[in-house]
């Protein structure tokens, strides 16, 4: 599959190191256009993929996606029209700007799809929630899904549910690395190396979000299959209660969609 890429910056960059990662795609089979700077320039003398002069190059790509700022997004579908580009499937990532925005220039019967990745994308470990345009055909569809599928998974939503799942998904790595770290600043109060610290509580949180995904099972049942009666898990649950734990992570979600 030739994968056709509008910008090599962070989000670009997660995703075009995750397509070279699954080593289902060639760096060759990935065409790159930049802005003004060299940040695709440089990113290609690391990674080897084909850097486009113009904008017609991207007519001999399989999908295009476009992982640029808001205020460019416009400019480029605007030139891809001008192409003449025939229903080569597009896929925004940009969070500001919506399918029907997009259908404004490409009209309603291109095949777009608005879609959100994280930046575990870059090892196949990837949570992209995504929207279809109504008028996706299924081949094109399957071409959207492979292309984002090497990256890790894929969650079909609402667009109005594309921001909060995003948030979570984009922004959640965060808040879980805060955990963590404070999870070994614990560990390492009480004696434990740090290094050893994060190795354990990696391997745990891998180890808890696997049960949970593979038995399906609510994580206050989780949480009560660790609490054994009058023990030291729900004493430390009980501590984290007390000081605003489930509060200020809520409190955290609410300041990410507030914006
Ligand atoms: N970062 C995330 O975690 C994340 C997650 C999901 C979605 N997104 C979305 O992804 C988009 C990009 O975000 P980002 O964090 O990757 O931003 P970024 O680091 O600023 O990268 C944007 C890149 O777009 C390039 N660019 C600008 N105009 C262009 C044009 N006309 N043609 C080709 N390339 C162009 C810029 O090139 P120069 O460097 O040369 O100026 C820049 O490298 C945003 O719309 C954002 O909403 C980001």
């Amino acid at each position: 599959m030739k994968i056709g890429i509008f910008g090599a910056g962070q989000m670009g960059r997660a995703m075009i190191k995750g397509w070279l990662h699954s080593q289902e795609v060639a760096p060759q089979d990935i065409l790159v256009k930049g802005g003004h700077t060299a940040t695709a320039k440089n990113l290609q003398a690391q990674l080897g993929f084909k850097l486009a002069e113009s904008v017609a190059e991207f007519a001999s790509c399989d999908v295009i996606v476009i992982a640029v700022g808001t205020l460019s997004v416009v400019p480029i579908l605007e030139s891809l029209n001008e192409q003449g580009i025939e229903k080569l499937p597009i896929i925004s990532i940009a969070a500001g700007v919506s399918l029907k925005e997009m259908q404004t220039i490409m009209g309603p019967s291109y095949p777009l799809a608005h879609a959100i990745p994280n930046t575990p994308v870059q090892i196949g470990e990837g949570l992209t929630a995504i929207t279809y345009c109504e008028a996706l055909e299924a081949p094109q569809k399957e071409t959207i899904n492979q292309t984002l599928d090497y990256l890790g998974d894929t969650l079909e939503t609402v667009e109005e549910q594309l921001d909060i799942v995003s948030s979570i998904a984009g922004c959640g790595p965060a808040f879980v690395d805060i955990f963590m770290e404070a999870l070994a600043d614990g560990a390492v109060l009480h004696g434990m190396p740090r290094a050893l610290a994060y190795e354990v509580i990696a391997k745990m949180m891998i180890g808890s979000a696997s049960l949970a995904l593979s038995t399906g099972q609510h994580p206050g049942a989780l949480k009560d299959g660790v609490t054994s009666p009058g023990g030291t898990t729900i004493r430390g649950v009980a501590a984290l209660e007390k000081n605003g734990f489930r509060h200020a992570v809520i409190s955290g979600v609410s300041a990410l969609v507030s914006e």
